[in-house]
């Protein structure tokens, strides 16, 4: 089947927005994707038919609301071929399950051991392990990136050892685009018994996740970057992993027995889902999901892939435009910087031609110091970006570098 993206935009009602008398153009996807219409309705459909408290009512609309709530985390165990759906944590996004994680693991890391993340990590898969390895009097690695954004193997496993405690990696880059070659690194990684966790924010909605064939211990998503709603994510961990680790937060429905001496705690997943849930985030989730499942997640990748492509051609061709991140593998994201402009004054100046592009650090402070920049400007694309869009988006820019230069 051809890859009908005139359908596919005519889901997405927000896209059918003028900004600045111009029709939108948003390539700022790599912040947050557009919602389709599916999703819209699911959360009103929602509350106009089941909401009700989930896991603790014993009348019918408690227990439809705990079904769907349920069959949502199976349908993300599938989307990403989680052995067991009790390895679902539902949580906030990327940046709770990192949290999540960081504090569950907080009793397991002692002074001398060692955290091995990234030069491209966000703030989200960095802050929380450099928190903790302070902590705990442990020491935090940067693996380096060369030239291109790629990181180099061979480097990386000889800054693992016996003290390296725990591989922190993102899937893809949110600044440079890469897609680390994350199968080949977690086997490097468990060969010397060293648990990973990806940060798959920027991957979920653009490549194929498949948490057991990539063999990772742990994998952190968020909803809204897949076509999902804000306030809704993900963080698989391996049964075996979770089991053993202590609770996050503390309350309702994360306890087994509770008495005035002492609590114990209820199986997983619910020992990390403390409080009430974000029912309608996670069946929403479960919509996006269906919805990137039925439009075919490699021929979005393949239709990504040629916008990525033809941009960077577009670009290329523009004077004073340089392109940061030439990895080989790349995915959905365009940085750049235009010589002797800010990336603000750019930012704003397609805004007013109606295109929106992230300008600035993108939540990735070291990357930005380690490339000596100011920041950049990033287009990032999704399933219902158009080439035409994309030479849009380079004539607009061709003005912007004459109006500023
Ligand atoms: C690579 C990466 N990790 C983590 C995050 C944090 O995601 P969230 O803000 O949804 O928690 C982002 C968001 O931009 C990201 O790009």
């Amino acid at each position: 089947m051809s890859y009908d993206i005139q359908k596919i935009r005519a889901d997405f009602p927000i896209l059918r927005r003028q900004i600045n008398g111009k029709p939108l153009i948003y390539f700022d996807n790599g912040a947050t994707t557009q919602k389709p219409q599916q999703v819209i309705d699911c959360i009103s459909n929602y509350y106009l038919h089941q909401n009700s408290n989930v896991h603790r009512g014993v009348h019918t609309l408690s227990q439809e609301a705990t079904d769907l709530f349920e069959g949502a985390r199976e349908y993300v165990r599938q989307f990403i071929n989680a052995e067991e759906t009790n390895e679902i944590i539902f949580t906030r996004g990327t940046t709770e399950s990192i949290n999540l994680l960081a504090t569950a693991l907080k009793p397991w890391i002692v002074k001398g051991d060692e955290i091995l993340v990234t030069a491209m990590e966000h703030h989200s898969n960095f802050v929380p392990w450099q928190q903790l390895c302070e902590k705990r009097g442990a020491r935090l690695k940067i693996v380096p990136i060369n030239r291109n954004g790629e990181l180099d193997l061979e480097f990386l496993e000889k800054m693992m050892n016996p003290y390296t405690k725990l591989l922190a990696l993102t899937h893809v880059s949110n600044v440079l685009g890469t897609i680390n070659p994350v199968k080949k690194i977690i086997k490097i990684a468990k060969d010397k018994g060293i648990p990973v966790l990806l940060d798959g924010a920027q991957a979920i909605a653009h490549t194929k996740v498949d948490v057991q064939d990539l063999g990772c211990d742990f994998y952190a998503f968020s909803g809204h970057k897949a076509y999902a709603p804000m306030g809704i994510g993900v963080l698989y961990g391996k049964f075996n992993w979770m089991r053993r680790l202590p609770p996050y937060q503390f309350g309702g429905e994360m306890i087994d027995e509770v008495t005035f001496e002492k609590s114990t705690f209820n199986e997983l997943p619910f020992k990390y889902e403390a409080g009430t849930p974000n029912v309608e985030g996670a069946l929403a989730l479960e919509t996006a999901l269906r919805y990137i499942n039925e439009t075919g997640i490699d021929a979005i990748r393949q239709h990504e892939d040629k916008l990525l492509a033809h941009a960077e051609t577009k670009l290329s061709a523009i004077e004073g435009v340089r392109i940061i991140g030439t990895a080989k593998q790349k995915t959905a994201a365009l940085s750049f910087v235009v010589e002797g402009i800010h990336p603000y004054d750019v930012g704003m100046l397609l805004d007013k031609m109606g295109v929106a592009v992230r300008t600035g650090h993108h939540c990735a402070q070291p990357l930005i110091d380690f490339l000596g920049l100011p920041g950049t400007v990033r287009a990032s694309f999704a399933m219902y970006n158009t080439k035409e869009e994309v030479d849009l988006f380079a004539d607009a820019l061709v003005k912007v570098v004459s109006m500023l230069k």
